[in-house]
């Protein structure tokens, strides 16, 4: 794992920003996981300026997002279909086509995961998959368990979780769906390369039990350790327990 340290969320969202734009400039095909969430907003932020600015071409890359809560579509204000048009896709040129996300609406979600697999594996994988970090070391919606899932799958969400979701549904955690579709680990680590963020004091203890901590499924992201080509972005406050 490669750990960097940047002074505060802007720095880092910038930094990320400029090294994805270069990976598109340099493989306009490139495809790309992408998380949502409170981490990733001045990413988002921080590729449209860039993208307004620089004329950056987005019309070949593809991409693959993380997640979906089960029952919400891209037009329920809630979904993360919602937020990422909101925050990225409506702003940057992308082909709609070149979008995956997962149908929580789909009236079957074992094929809707199936489909979500084949298509990840008929681009060739993901070039490059950013993650964000639960506080209780989840990536994707792969939770603290027992035993974790190797693809795609329809996952239970934990309190904490729905707890942590609740702004997107008016501050109600009790109107965050209780499942979601989510890729799996085995998805994940097929990233040629993963970069995972984390801002802010409550992923301390999360970034510093998946830096030095063993490889155990009670905190998923320390699977990353196995993983050949891992960068971890994290503020001061985030990496101040490393
Ligand atoms: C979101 C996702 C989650 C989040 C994580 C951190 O697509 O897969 O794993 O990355 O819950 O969320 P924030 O950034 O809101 O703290």
């Amino acid at each position: 794992m490669l750990i960097e340290t940047f002074d505060n969320e802007e720095a880092l969202a910038s930094a990320l920003a400029e090294r994805l734009i270069d990976a598109v400039t340099r493989s306009p095909r490139l495809v790309l996981g992408l998380p949502t969430g409170r981490t990733p907003i001045a990413l988002y932020r921080e590729l449209r300026r860039r993208t307004r600015e620089g004329r950056i071409d987005w019309s070949d890359v593809h991409t693959f997002n993380l997640d979906e809560f089960v029952g919400l579509g891209g037009h329920d204000a809630g979904s993360y279909r919602a937020y990422m048009q909101a925050e990225l896709f409506d702003h940057i040129g992308l082909d709609a086509a070149h979008i995956e996300m997962l149908d929580g609406r789909a009236a079957d979600l074992a094929l809707e995961c199936e489909r979500y697999e084949r298509a990840i594996a008929g681009l060739g994988g993901i070039d490059i998959q950013v993650l964000g970090i639960g506080a209780n070391g989840h990536i994707g919606f792969n939770e603290p368990a027992d035993g974790l899932h190797a693809r795609t799958h329809v996952a239970t969400l934990l309190p904490g979780t729905r707890d942590a979701n609740a702004a997107l549904f008016g501050g109600d955690p009790a109107r965050v769906p209780e499942r979601a579709l989510s890729m799996g680990m085995g998805t994940i680590l097929s990233a040629r390369h993963v970069v995972l963020v984390a801002t802010g004091a409550e992923k301390r203890d999360a970034v510093a039990g998946m830096v030095h901590g063993l490889v155990t499924p009670t905190l998923p992201a320390s699977f990353l350790q196995v993983h050949p080509r891992v960068t971890v972005m994290l503020d001061r406050v985030a990496a101040a327990r490393l």
